[in-house]
């Protein structure tokens, strides 16, 4: 048995040693974070409820974001041990030119509405991280304002597919993006028929939100909320399309209808750099645009449009083989973990986009919630290739993952 003796004042000492106080609430917050769902809680006690839904939900039954984190979540990782991997380096290319991350900070429009000034906030902390930054064309800020407040960010222009009318604001459009610094435009091809969201329709959303007794009572639940938005002055959507024709009279009538192929390669053609397109979900799809003139494919998840679409992890392999030796090809939607991109670059993919886990972060802790939603994956990345034995990412392969079958029922 052990001899037994009373603890020395000394010892005692250094285990009564209390620890710094942690004084500023956002950073204590923040610090007590450790995935990204744990900043989406936080998101949720900080934001107004028709905000955070606005950026939590998704179309129809939102079966499609769930099944997309759920095969996240199943994905196995195959390990090796005794593998030399001191000198990790999570770094990638992205259309020649090197991204500290493997990851793109995607287009989320509004994103100044769900915290003000939030455009300038993603930025900076996208160029902090090395990683490029989609802005949105219904960003609030003006994109000009965002490459001057965000010295060092990269960023790259979102774009919807401007209508035969609207070709001339396009190319205006896209002067000014290129001449703020913007080096390639990340265009969204999914059918503009907006999605029925239900918590949107319940919540009666609307921008700027409008004094409804719901938006008074929870106005009392989010006093900061408010005021930082009520002081922020009235919301502008600087770069949007404006509607030059009437609307389709049907709601249901997307406004791109009538578009083709031949629309999008005039728009590679009038850009002139790099175009990027995005939410498309098949390697046929992916085909089309390519041969079309795109420099990059994104296999999306289509989370807020359509319910019941593919998920980007099951097509990507698809995609990969049909133009990944043209063009790289990256996967977009329900990333919310490190393991989550180690899986889909496993497949092929060049990169990730990822929206919900950066605005998490953002109506959890502003800027430097955008910084920890960063943080987080970077580190849950680095310790996946650790486990896996890799040192860099083009080491990945399909080896290294063994995915779910799919459910037939
Ligand atoms: C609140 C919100 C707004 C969005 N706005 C845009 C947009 O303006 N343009 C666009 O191409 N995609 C938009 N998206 C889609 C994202 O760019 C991205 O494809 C998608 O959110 C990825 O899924 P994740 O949020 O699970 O990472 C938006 C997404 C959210 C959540």
């Amino acid at each position: 048995m052990a001899a037994r003796q009373l603890p020395k004042p000394k010892e005692l000492a250094a285990w009564l040693t209390p620890r710094r106080p942690q004084l500023d609430p956002t950073a204590r917050r923040l610090a007590q974070a450790y995935t990204v769902h744990d900043l989406r809680r936080l998101a949720a006690r900080r934001t107004p409820k028709a905000i955070f839904d606005y950026v939590d939900g998704s179309a129809e039954y939102e079966l499609t974001l769930r099944r997309a984190w759920r095969l996240f979540r199943r994905v196995e990782l195959v390990p090796q041990i005794l593998q030399d991997v001191r000198g990790i380096d999570p770094s990638a290319n992205f259309l020649g030119q090197t991204a500290n991350l493997p990851w793109v900070l995607s287009p989320a429009g509004l994103t100044g509405a769900i915290r003000p000034g939030g455009e300038v906030a993603v930025a900076r902390s996208a160029a902090r991280f090395g990683v490029p930054y989609g802005l949105s064309q219904y960003t609030n800020t003006a994109v000009e304002t965002v490459a001057a407040q965000a010295p060092g960010a990269h960023l790259w222009m979102g774009a919807v597919m401007p209508r035969p009318d609207q070709r001339d604001q396009a190319k205006r459009f896209f002067d000014r993006a290129r001449q703020a610094g913007c080096d390639a435009l990340v265009v969204t091809l999914d059918i503009d028929t907006p999605g029925s969201r239900f918590r949107d329709r319940r919540n009666g959303l609307s921008f700027p939100p409008r004094l409804s007794p719901a938006a008074i009572a929870d106005a009392a639940l989010h006093p900061a909320w408010w005021l930082d938005f009520l002081s922020s002055g009235p919301i502008d959507l600087p770069h949007t399309f404006l509607p030059d024709a009437a609307p389709p009279a049907d709601p249901l009538e997307p406004s791109n209808a009538f578009q083709t192929v031949d629309d999008f390669a005039w728009l590679v053609q009038v850009w002139g750099g790099p175009v990027i397109a995005k939410g498309l979900n098949t390697a046929q799809d992916a085909r089309l645009v390519v041969d079309a003139g795109a420099a990059a494919v994104v296999i999306c998840t289509n989370t807020g449009r359509q319910d019941q679409g593919p998920l980007a992890l099951r097509e990507l392999p698809a995609a990969v083989a049909e133009v990944g030796q043209q063009v790289p090809v990256f996967l977009d939607g329900g990333v919310m973990h490190g393991i989550d991109i180690v899986a889909a670059l496993a497949l092929g993919a060049k990169g990730v986009f990822l929206s919900r886990a950066y605005l998490y972060g953002l109506m959890a802790g502003g800027e430097r919630g955008v910084d920890r939603a960063n943080e987080l994956l970077r580190e849950q990345l680095v310790r996946a290739m650790a486990y896996l034995g890799v040192t860099r990412l083009d080491q990945l392969k399909p080896s290294h993952i063994r995915l779910p079958r799919p459910a037939h029922a």
